[in-house]
């Protein structure tokens, strides 16, 4: 199995995870199971591409040739059924850039746009950031998993919302929409004239019976309004060599992007992210089976451990991505408590919900993409935090 199973000393190389505890929660001295990268080493022909790279010594401009969106096409192709064409394909040093130039491109400054809360927290800061509007669909919580609002969907489309930024497959919730509720999210865009900024980020990583479908593949009519980013970046654990993409069929959304693309001199990948993803795309895709199996187990024993110990915490299993999102509002526990509970008496490092915006309070967000004895100690420590 690769080195899925070898452990890796993460401490000391600039981690975010590892190292960025201390900024983020006033000590290193946690349990890292935050931030949504792996602690494994991506497959081997990605690592022998950048080292022949390395060897070759000459570091100067690049260019995305050929080759990067044939290994694209052939991937989106393969795991997703979608027949994308080269000329649609711009290159981006990371999805969260992607999001910005597209309310940049498709949205004036004050202009609404539009969420799912919970969410991924920079959906927030980008529309902020970018001196726009937050307008707030809240997802559901049905039978614990997350169901779309549709009746205050479309109210919030028809109150003058210029774009609509989707999370699919769903971060932090991993709920792996289905066709019928993307075709309804699409068919009421596409009623009341709003643009789509589909983050796919998390596509590649999806749980058996689960299928991953890409917004902009289920009718020709939908690419002319959604521009879709996708990236190897949490596929294959390459999140520090910044490389992604976006696939903008309609000409004249492409050309709103590569505006402002050209406005911030962003248009080229880095050399070690391009040669990366090239090989990630085109020999990778066995490490990534293994991968997914690997991550079904940890997620299977958080899952076991948690119903046999710990009854008042509520496991999300995710159907795609590789984040577990734990419901603890049952221990009564506020939000303040529960850090206290997990960062000073447990020495555990999550993600806290109340970031992910309304709906996400009294919830945690934990990584299981780690060495099995991760999970193991994590779990220890969660009984440490919420044991009596
Ligand atoms: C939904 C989602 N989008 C984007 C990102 C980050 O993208 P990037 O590192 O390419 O900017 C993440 C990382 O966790 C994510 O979960």
């Amino acid at each position: 199995m690769y080195k899925l199973n070898e452990k890796v000393n993460r401490k000391n190389t600039s981690s975010l995870k590892w190292d960025g505890m201390q900024p983020a929660f006033g000590s290193n001295e946690l349990l890292p199971m935050w931030v949504a990268d792996m602690d494994f080493s991506p497959p081997t022909p990605v690592i022998d591409a950048i080292k022949e790279r390395v060897d070759h010594g000459v570091f100067g401009y690049t260019i995305a040739n050929g080759k990067t969106a044939e290994a694209i096409i052939q991937w989106t192709a393969k795991r997703h059924g979608w027949e994308i064409q080269p000329e649609w394909i711009l290159y981006s040093p990371g999805v969260v850039p992607s999001i910005g130039m597209a309310i940049q491109a498709f949205t004036d400054v004050g202009d609404k746009v539009l969420l799912q809360s919970p969410v991924y927290t920079p959906f927030f800061n980008m529309i902020t950031n970018n001196m726009r509007e937050v307008v707030n669909s809240p997802l559901k919580l049905v039978d614990g998993h997350y169901e779309i609002d549709f009746a205050d969907f479309e109210e919030k489309l028809k109150s003058g919302v210029k774009l609509f930024l989707l999370c699919s497959p769903h971060n932090p919730g991993g709920r792996v929409w289905r066709k019928q509720e993307l075709i309804k999210i699409a068919e009421l865009c596409k009623q009341y004239g709003v643009k789509i900024a589909a983050d796919e980020i998390h596509a590649d990583v999806i749980f058996a019976p689960h299928t991953h479908l890409p917004l902009a593949s289920i009718d020709p009519s939908y690419m002319d309004f959604v521009a879709t980013f996708m990236a190897p970046s949490k596929t294959f654990n390459l999140a520090g060599l910044q490389a992604s993409f976006m696939v903008v069929p309609n000409k004249e959304l492409r050309k709103k992007l590569m505006a402002i693309q050209q406005m911030q001199g962003l248009t080229s990948l880095n050399t070690f992210g391009m040669i990366a993803m090239e090989a990630a795309y085109s020999h990778g895709e066995q490490w990534l089976e293994d991968c997914i199996a690997y991550i079904q187990e940890n997620i299977d024993l958080i899952k076991k451990e948690i119903a046999h110990s710990l009854p008042d915490l509520e496991v999300m299993i995710p159907e795609g991505s590789y984040l577990v999102w734990i419901d603890c509002r049952k221990t009564g526990l506020n939000d303040e408590e529960l850090r206290e509970a997990l960062l000073k008496k447990a020495k555990l490092a999550v993600n806290f919900g109340h970031s992910y915006g309304k709906g996400g309070e009294g919830f945690i967000r934990i990584n299981p993409a780690c060495h099995r004895s991760i999970v193991e100690e994590g779990l220890e420590r969660l009984k440490i935090a919420f044991g009596n």
